[in-house]
C-alpha cells in the first residue's frame, strides 16, 4: 500500500502510453564517464528514476555515445562534455547546471552538465522532475543556478528525540544508535533534500542542549555529516551560549572573556577535526529564557562575533537569530528591530542575522518583518516555518507556498520601489555574497515523514523556493501534485485549486483581517482569544486583539505604538492610514470600531462573521473536491486525507464558533441571519 514514504520521488511507471513511447525513444541509455561519491549517487538516482518511470530497460552505457544517450557530468570528468560548447556553463555557479538537447560526436543526445559533481546531481533531479511531471524533453536548453547560497533546514529536534513543534512523530536522528548504526532512512532524507537543492541541515533545536557539543556526540554528528556530504548537505549545530559553563567548567560565558573565547576556539577546532566542512552554528540567544551575551551586558553582535571568529578560520558561519522579545517592550512587534537595527554594521562578515518572515511568530498571516531592508550592512537571512505550529499542525491542509511567496514578494521600499524581501535575502539589493534561507522542518518518524501527505508539499515548496524564489506557488503545487500523486489533469487541476486557497482558509477561520496570536496557551492549536492574566502580558492573547466594546485590533500607528514607523516611508504611510492598509492587515495595525465599513460594504463585525464562515465553507469545499476524486489515487492515501479533512472541518467550526462567540461579547451584535450561528448559542 502507498504510505507516502517515497514523497515526490515515487518514479511510478508512466501510464500514458504515448508519452511513455516518446520518452523511451528519447532516452536510449545513460552515460556517466567518471566516478565520485556524488556522481555515484547521481548514477543510482537516474537509473532508479528512469527505470521506474519508463518501466525498466534503461541501460548504463559506456564508451561512444549512441543515438538518444543521456550524457551526464562535468567538463573535468567527461571528455565528451569538455568537447561541447555548452551554453550557460560559464554563467552558472557551483550548484548550478545546464541541460541541453544537442548532439555529441554526431549522435543526438541530451546532456546534463555542471561545473561540479554537486551541480550534476541537482541537474539529474531536475531532469527526472521534467519526466515525472511529463514535460517535453526533446528541445531542452535549461540554465539554472540557485539564487541563495545556503538553503537550510532547521530541525527543532531534541537529543531525547522529541521535536519541538513537531507533528510527525519523533526525531529522525537516532542519537542512541549513532554513530555505529546508520538508519537507511537518513539516505532517503538526504535524497529528498538534494532533489530540491537543500544543502544544509541544522540537526538540533534552537532551544539548545550543550550536550551535543561533547566529544561522544560530535562522533555521532560526524557520522551523519559523512553520510550527507555526497548529497551536498552540510551539517550545522545549535550552540547553547552557556556551553562553556555547562560542559566546559568555566564560571562565565561572557563573550569578551579570554577563557571563554579560547574554550569556543578549541571546541570549534575539535568539531572541524571530525567534520572539515562543518557549516557552523545557529544561535538563539537572550530569547524566551535562553542564555546569551545580554547576560553579561554584551550585545548580540559581541556574542555573534565571538563565535564567528572561532569558526572563521574554517570558513564556518554563524546564523544568529533575531527572534527576541520581552515584556518590557510596549509592542512585541517592534522589539527585534529596536534591538538589532542599532547593531547594523557591527557583525563580522561570516555572521548572518536570521529573521522570521513576520515580526511576531509564524502566524497564519503577518506583514513582513520590518528588519528586512533596515540593516543594509548586515547579511540577513529568512526563517520560514515549514512545520505548521499555528496553522493546524499535523492534520489541517494548508499549502504554505502562498505564505512564503507573500513574504518574499513584499516590497520593503528600502531602496525604492521593487526592494522586495527576496532581494534583501538573495543579496541582490546590497551586493551581499553570503546569503541564506532557513525553514523549520516538519519531518519526523511518521511513515509519510510529515504527519500528513499534504504537509509534504510544504517541505517541497520551501526547497523549491529556496532554489528559485521566482517560481510561483501554483507552479510548485503543479509539480508536487504530479510527482506525488498522478499526472491525470482531472486530479491535478482540482487538487491544485484546493491547495492554492487552503492557507487563506486557515487565515479566515483562525485569524481573519489581521487578527493574530489567538491560539491556545503553549500548544498553539485551538482557539483561545480569551487568554488573559498570564505572568507576561505578551503571553496573553487579549494583548494582541485588544477587543473592547468600541472595537477590535492593535493600534500600531503613530497614535498607538508606532510600529509602522519601522517601515520605509511608503510602506509606513500605507500602514498608518486605515483606508490604505490592505484589509488582510487591518486589525494588525488598527483598532477599528465594530461598525467601521470595510471594502465589501459590510461593517467590520459582519465582515468578521463572513470571513470566519468563508473559512469553514472552504474546508467543506475541499472535502467535496476530495470526495469527487475517490478512485483516482491509491486507497490508503485517499482515506488518510479524507479523514484529516473531516478533522479540519470540525476544527474550523470550533475556531469560528469560539472566536465569534467571544468577540460577540464585545461587539454586542447579532450574527447576521444568513450565517450559521455558533452551535451553542
Ligand atoms: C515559537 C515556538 C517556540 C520556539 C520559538 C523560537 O515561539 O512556539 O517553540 O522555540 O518560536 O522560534 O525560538
Amino acid at each position: 500500500a502507498e504510505d507516502g514514504y517515497d514523497l515526490w520521488l515515487r518514479y511510478q511507471p508512466i501510464t500514458d502510453t504515448e508519452a511513455l513511447e516518446t520518452y523511451r525513444d528519447a532516452i536510449s541509455g545513460v552515460l556517466i564517464e567518471s566516478e565520485s561519491p556524488t556522481l555515484d549517487i547521481a548514477r543510482e538516482e537516474i537509473s532508479r528514476g528512469l527505470n521506474g518511470l519508463l518501466g525498466g530497460n534503461v541501460p548504463m552505457l559506456s564508451g561512444a555515445p549512441e543515438d538518444g544517450a543521456l550524457i551526464i557530468g562535468t567538463p573535468q570528468g567527461s571528455e565528451m562534455i569538455a568537447e561541447l560548447d555548452l551554453e550557460g556553463l560559464d554563467q552558472i555557479n557551483d550548484d548550478g547546471f545546464v541541460i541541453h538537447s544537442t548532439s555529441v560526436r554526431g549522435e543526438p543526445a541530451t546532456v546534463i552538465a555542471a561545473n561540479t559533481d554537486q551541480g550534476v546531481l541537482y541537474g539529474v533531479y531536475h531532469f527526472l522532475r521534467l519526466i515525472q511531471t511529463q514535460q517535453p524533453i526533446d528541445d531542452l536548453a535549461l540554465v539554472q543556478s540557485p539564487r541563495i547560497e545556503r538553503r537550510v533546514l532547521n530541525h527543532w529536534d531534541n537529543l531525547d528525540r522529541t521535536v519541538e513543534r513537531g507533528y510527525a512523530g519523533f526525531s529522525l536522528w537516532e542519537w542512541h544508535k549513532l554513530p555505529d548504526y546508520l538508519n537507511p532512512r537518513y539516505i532517503d532524507y538526504a535524497r529528498a533534500n538534494a532533489s530540491l537543492g537543500i544543502n544544509g541541515t541544522v540537526l538540533t533545536n534552537v532551544n539548545a542542549d550543550a550536550t551535543v557539543l561533547m566529544p561522544r556526540y560530535l562522533d555521532k554528528v560526524k557520522a551523519l555529516a559523512d553520510l550527507f556530504r555526497p548529497y551536498g548537505i552540510r551539517v550545522y549545530l545549535t550552540a547553547r551560549f552557556s556551553a562553556p559553563m555547562e560542559i566546559g567548567g568555566l564560571e562565565t560565558a561572557d563573550p569578551l572573556d579570554p577563557d571563554v573565547r579560547a574554550w569556543w576556539q578549541s571546541k570549534v577546532d575539535e568539531i572541524y577535526e571530525r567534520i572539515p566542512d562543518f557549516g557552523g552554528f545557529l544561535v538563539k540567544a537572550n530569547s524566551e529564557g535562553q542564555p546569551g551575551p545580554g547576560d553579561y551586558d554584551r550585545s548580540h553582535a559581541e556574542g555573534a562575533n565571538m563565535l564567528a571568529d572561532a569558526v572563521a578560520p574554517h570558513d564556518g558561519i554563524i546564523m544568529w537569530r533575531a527572534f527576541v522579545y520581552s515584556p518590557v517592550a510596549d509592542d512585541r512587534h517592534k522589539q527585534a528591530y529596536d534591538e538589532f537595527v542599532p547593531l547594523d554594521g557591527d557583525f563580522h562578515d561570516n555572521v548572518l542575522v536570521q529573521v522570521k518572515n513576520g515580526p511576531i511568530d509564524f502566524q497564519p498571516r503577518e506583514p513582513f518583518n520590518p528588519l528586512f531592508g533596515a540593516m543594509p550592512s548586515t547579511s540577513l537571512m529568512m526563517e520560514f516555518q515549514i512545520t505548521k505550529e499555528y496553522l493546524g499542525q499535523g492534520t489541517h491542509l494548508a499549502y504554505l507556498a502562498p505564505l512564503f511567496k507573500e513574504a518574499l514578494d513584499a516590497d520593503t521600499y528600502a531602496q525604492g520601489e521593487g526592494s522586495t524581501v527576496a532581494k534583501v535575502i538573495d543579496g541582490s539589493l546590497s551586493g551581499d555574497t553570503l546569503t541564506a534561507i532557513a525553514g523549520v522542518a516538519n519531518t519526523g518518524t511518521d511513515r509519510n515523514w510529515t504527519g500528513s501527505h499534504f504537509n509534504q508539499a510544504n517541505w517541497y515548496a520551501y526547497g523549491r523556493l529556496a532554489w528559485n524564489h521566482d517560481l510561483s506557488a501554483e507552479a510548485i503545487a503543479d509539480e508536487w501534485v504530479r510527482m506525488t500523486y498522478t499526472n491525470d489533469p482531472d486530479f491535478v487541476e482540482p487538487v491544485k485549486a484546493m491547495m492554492m486557497g487552503s492557507r487563506e482558509a486557515v487565515v479566515d477561520y483562525m485569524t481573519p483581517l489581521g487578527l493574530h496570536h489567538l491560539m491556545g496557551e503553549s500548544h498553539h492549536y485551538g482557539p483561545a482569544p480569551w487568554i488573559a492574566d498570564r505572568e507576561r502580558e505578551d503571553w496573553t492573547n487579549v494583548y494582541y486583539h485588544r477587543a473592547t466594546r468600541d472595537g477590535v485590533g492593535f493600534d500600531r500607528t503613530s497614535e498607538g505604538t508606532n510600529a509602522v514607523g519601522q517601515y520605509a516611508p511608503p510602506v509606513q504611510e500605507m500602514f498608518e492610514d486605515v483606508d490604505r492598509t490592505p484589509e488582510k492587515y487591518l486589525l494588525w495595525f488598527h483598532h477599528v470600531p465594530w461598525d467601521h465599513e470595510v471594502s465589501s460594504g459590510r461593517t467590520l463585525w459582519d465582515e468578521l462573521v463572513y470571513r470566519y464562515n468563508r473559512g469553514v465553507e472552504y474546508v467543506r469545499d475541499m472535502r467535496d473536491t476530495w470526495a469527487s476524486l475517490e478512485g483516482m489515487i491509491d486507497e490508503q492515501r485517499y482515506r488518510d486525507t479524507e479523514a484529516y479533512l473531516e478533522i479540519q472541518e470540525k476544527e474550523a467550526i470550533w475556531w469560528r464558533d469560539a472566536s465569534l462567540s467571544y468577540f460577540q461579547t464585545f461587539s454586542g451584535q447579532e450574527i447576521p441571519e444568513e450565517y450559521e450561528l455558533p452551535a451553542h448559542t
